[in-house]
């Protein structure tokens, strides 16, 4: 089984973070599957046109109107029978099963508007297309539309979604694949909570604190160095971000290493942990640009999650996830434009702008992720306004230097899970242009290609096989955006889930 090495129970008892997962959106939802559709209880049916209703216990009338308004080209139809509600959602047949799949959570989140509008605490999932992987993304897609983030409403009691009790009923379906479902959305909601929190309660210690109990309720083990510790470790980008803050900086290891792993070198994660960015003394120049700046440390928060979903769902890859943190603020000691610090690898970093801090701390745990000598580095981060400019939030901007399968894996994953990447290119020429006049390197590069010249920076720090993903542009919507809602959308999760389930295959292939 796993080995918890490092947990500290003790200090947790009287942290004030134990309050906060206490308060976090935990779901007290449950989810069950059974043989048929009880008597007397509101039902989603997920139906293909074609299908014949017959089989359902709906009297004459429902089953005529029903079938008409579907006929009609309907794909929604909800029927009041008194004591119940019957939802029918017609399930068009795409030829891209990703795109079916998208479809079916989409759906599942217009139900959850639904079913908030009509109190519903239970509700039956009915599947008459037969296929258990789209009610599976239906009820995905519900669940995850049914968050909020509440904590600070007076009225949360009201505003949160009434659903407390899923009943599946599907003859093909695994029970297993739902319990692995839960533990994936219960993950989404940890990280889409942390996120969203303010930098108030949720500073670099609170941080790790938090990711500690995520370890204790799953499995996975928690290291947290504190700044002595990453003093000794000469993490020299951590530390000079952290010096224009009072708060202290944190580097928090996570670890799942169950024994029947099918990889004898770990896959890494790193996230970026920036718990609130103003810039430093390079203050964010533009309107409204430091708004939303809590979500600077969706990366890390993403990993944490991550490794809950593994851990919890025991699956049998050994992962890593190492997460620096600090805020990045331009108190007195703050370091300044020209400044050169020298990072935990031993190079010497020239930093013309503190606004480009991200890749600082990343460099520093991607120099120290070599210590486990891995199969695979994946860094997620919200680094550049770069990547958001160029395609929105609508996707994941990727690059690296790993075998291509393994990108390709990731693509495939992202397309799954609808968390998509487009491959930005990772050509050598970029590399030249943060050649410093004084150092080995600077930290920023011309504007043009900014996403892919942050890319290149963190390659700097590494021999092994790098990704990097860039969150900037989907990791917090301003508007509400289907199951993504709005907020923190923990982008990322979903995708890295996907993508160590499916390591073992990837894995095998090289032996
Ligand atoms: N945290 C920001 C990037 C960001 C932008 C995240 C928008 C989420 C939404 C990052 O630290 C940053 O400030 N990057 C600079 C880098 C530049 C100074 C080279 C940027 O992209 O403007
Ligand atoms: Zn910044
Ligand atoms: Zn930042």
């Amino acid at each position: 089984m796993l080995f918890q090495k490092t947990l500290d129970n003790h200090s947790l008892k009287h942290s004030k973070t134990h309050w906060i997962i206490k308060n976090f959106n935990t779901m007290d939802l449950k989810y069950s599957l059974v043989k048929d559709i009880p008597p007397k209880k509101s039902v989603i049916y997920l139906i293909r046109k074609d299908n014949n209703l017959g089989r359902f216990a709906f009297n004459e009338a429902e089953r005529k109107y029903i079938t008409e308004q579907v006929k009609d080209g309907e794909k929604q139809v909800s029927v009041n029978s008194y004591n119940r509600w019957s939802y029918i959602q017609v399930i068009d047949k795409e030829t891209d099963p990703d795109k079916q799949r998208e479809k079916c959570r989409r759906a599942g989140s217009e139900h959850s508007v639904l079913l908030k509008k009509h109190k519903h605490s239970e509700i039956v999932l009915a599947d008459a297309v037969e296929e258990p992987e789209l009610i599976l993304a239906f009820a995905e897609g519900l669940v995850l539309a049914n968050y909020g983030f509440l904590r600070y409403f007076g009225d949360k009691a009201e505003k949160k979604h009434p659903l407390k009790n899923i009943l599946i009923v599907s003859d093909r379906m695994d029970k297993q694949e739902i319990t692995i479902l839960k533990n994936l959305i219960e993950a989404v909601y940890f990280v889409r909570d942390m996120v969203n929190e303010p930098l108030s309660f949720m500073n670099a210690v609170q941080f790790s604190e938090t990711v500690k109990q995520l370890g204790i309720s799953s499995g996975f083990s928690v290291e947290v160095f504190n700044k002595k510790k990453i003093e000794s470790l000469k993490m020299g980008g951590l530390l000079a971000v952290n010096r224009g803050s009072i708060d202290p900086p944190t580097f928090t290891v996570l670890e799942w290493m169950p024994d029947n792993a099918v990889n004898k070198k770990p896959l890494v994660l790193i996230g970026k942990g920036v718990v609130f960015d103003t810039g430093g003394l390079s203050l964010k120049p533009t309107l409204n640009s430091m708004d939303y700046m809590k979500c600077d440390m969706g990366g890390a928060a993403a990993v944490a999650g991550v490794l809950y979903a593994v851990a919890k769902s025991k699956i049998p890859v050994k992962v890593i996830g190492l997460l620096p943190a600090t805020d990045n603020r331009p108190d007195g000691n703050a370091v300044a434009p020209g400044d050169v610090i020298t990072m935990h690898n031993g190079k010497t970093v020239e930093v013309l702008n503190t606004d480009a801090e991200g890749r600082l701390i990343l460099a520093d745990a991607i120099s120290y992720a070599g210590k486990y000598k891995p199969e695979l580095i994946i860094d997620i981060a919200t680094l550049t306004g770069s990547a958001a400019l160029a395609i929105g939030r609508f996707g994941i901007v990727g690059m690296g230097n790993a075998k291509s399968r393994y990108m390709k894996s990731l693509i495939h994953s992202g397309d799954h899970v609808h968390e998509r990447i487009v491959e930005f290119p990772f050509w050598e020429e970029f590399e030249k242009l943060l050649e410093s006049n004084i150092a080995d390197l600077k930290n920023i590069a011309e504007r043009d290609a900014g996403a892919i010249t942050a890319g290149k920076f963190l390659e700097q720090f590494t021999g092994y096989p790098l990704i990097h993903l860039d969150i900037a542009g989907p990791a917090f919507l301003k508007k509400a955006n289907s199951y993504q809602g709005k907020g923190a959308t923990a982008i990322g999760v979903r995708l890295l889930f996907d993508f160590i389930c499916n390591f073992p295959n990837l894995f095998e292939k090289d032996r």
